[in-house]
């Protein structure tokens, strides 16, 4: 049995869709979605989904104790899927690798500190960018820095507005994420 953690801050629509692409595929469970949110939207569709869903502090999140806590589900694969807190480096050691995170532009642009969501989709047009995307990564020790295992594009139009620029980037991430978790799960 492969098991992916889930990490969420958000809505979920990313957690959603994967939990869609391999609820039938035998082999895969996800022993909790771990948030830092607890109003986050993404709670609703855990419990919705029969998960645990696991709310932390920082206080613990950035405590090493917390590593016997991620330990215990023996997680093959950590997914980060709109999660907005850095991962502390006693994860990123433990499970090199194996963590993995989703970023809403083409990174290395528009990454790092604060650089989440909306206010992406902001710094791109601001730019006056003709292309954004998504980009799927291995975590490491920075925000955003990991090794690059995925890149796909869509055009800027001048016509776009954050709103619009995010719903299209978003739909790629539906598309794809699911995809590179799959080969990662069975490489
Ligand atoms: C997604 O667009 C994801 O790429 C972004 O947050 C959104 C979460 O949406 N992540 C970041 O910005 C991380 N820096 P969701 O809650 O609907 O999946």
């Amino acid at each position: 049995m492969k098991k992916i953690l889930l990490f969420a801050s958000g809505s979920g629509s990313n957690v959603r869709t994967i939990l869609q692409n391999f609820y039938e595929q035998p082999g895969v469970s996800f022993p909790a979605i771990i948030t830092n949110n607890k109003h986050a939207g993404v709670i609703e569709i855990a419990r919705a989904a029969g998960l645990d869903v696991m709310v932390v502090n920082k206080e613990n999140f950035y405590s090493e104790v917390f590593i016997d806590v991620i330990d215990m589900m023996n997680p093959d694969l950590l997914v980060l899927a709109g999660f907005l807190w850095k991962v502390p480096d006693y994860l990123v050691q433990t499970y090199q690798g194996k963590i993995i995170n989703i970023h809403p532009a083409l990174l290395p642009k528009f990454g790092g500190k604060g650089m989440y969501g909306h206010h992406v989709h902001e710094a791109v047009i601001a730019a006056g960018e003709t292309e954004s995307g998504i980009t799927i990564h291995l975590v490491n020790e920075h925000y955003d820095e990991g090794t690059i295992l995925l890149q796909k594009k869509v055009d800027v139009l001048d016509s776009d507005t954050p709103e619009t620029l995010a719903k299209k980037v978003l739909k790629l991430e539906h598309e794809w994420y699911s995809k590179v978790i799959a080969t990662l799960l069975n490489s």
